[in-house]
């Protein structure tokens, strides 16, 4: 599956929902997650994150292990997300801040 990880806290930018097939992202005050269950692995979001926070299971950067895991927990939380929004009032200061799950509300 593919998963979000730190870079769109903060951000959620949201172009990411609009391409999904099968429409498996999920939404938190902060941050979108992909259910893992649910993804069927087309890639499409990958490259429509502004903030390059997509990545597949397998190609996660080092140390950003921990987001496969939170994208399968808080997709059974939050609910479904389906439709472009706009992104977080101080999303273009946010991005490329490193280590941001601190900040991230459930
Ligand atoms: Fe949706 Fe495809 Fe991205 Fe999986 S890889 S979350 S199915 S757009
Ligand atoms: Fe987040 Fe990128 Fe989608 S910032 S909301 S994963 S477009």
């Amino acid at each position: 599956a593919f998963v979000v990880t730190d870079n769109c806290i903060q951000c959620k930018y949201t172009d990411c929902v609009e391409v999904c097939p099968v429409d498996c992202f999920y939404e938190g005050p902060n941050f979108l997650v992909i259910n893992p269950d649910e993804c069927i692995d087309c890639a499409l979001c990958e490259p429509e994150c502004p903030a390059e926070a997509i990545f597949e299971e397998d190609d996660i950067p080092a140390g950003m292990e921990h987001f496969i895991e939170l994208n399968a927990e808080l997709s059974e939380e939050w609910p479904n997300i389906t439709e472009k929004k706009d992104p977080l009032p101080d999303a273009e200061e946010w991005d490329g801040k490193p280590n941001k799950l601190e900040h991230l509300e459930r």
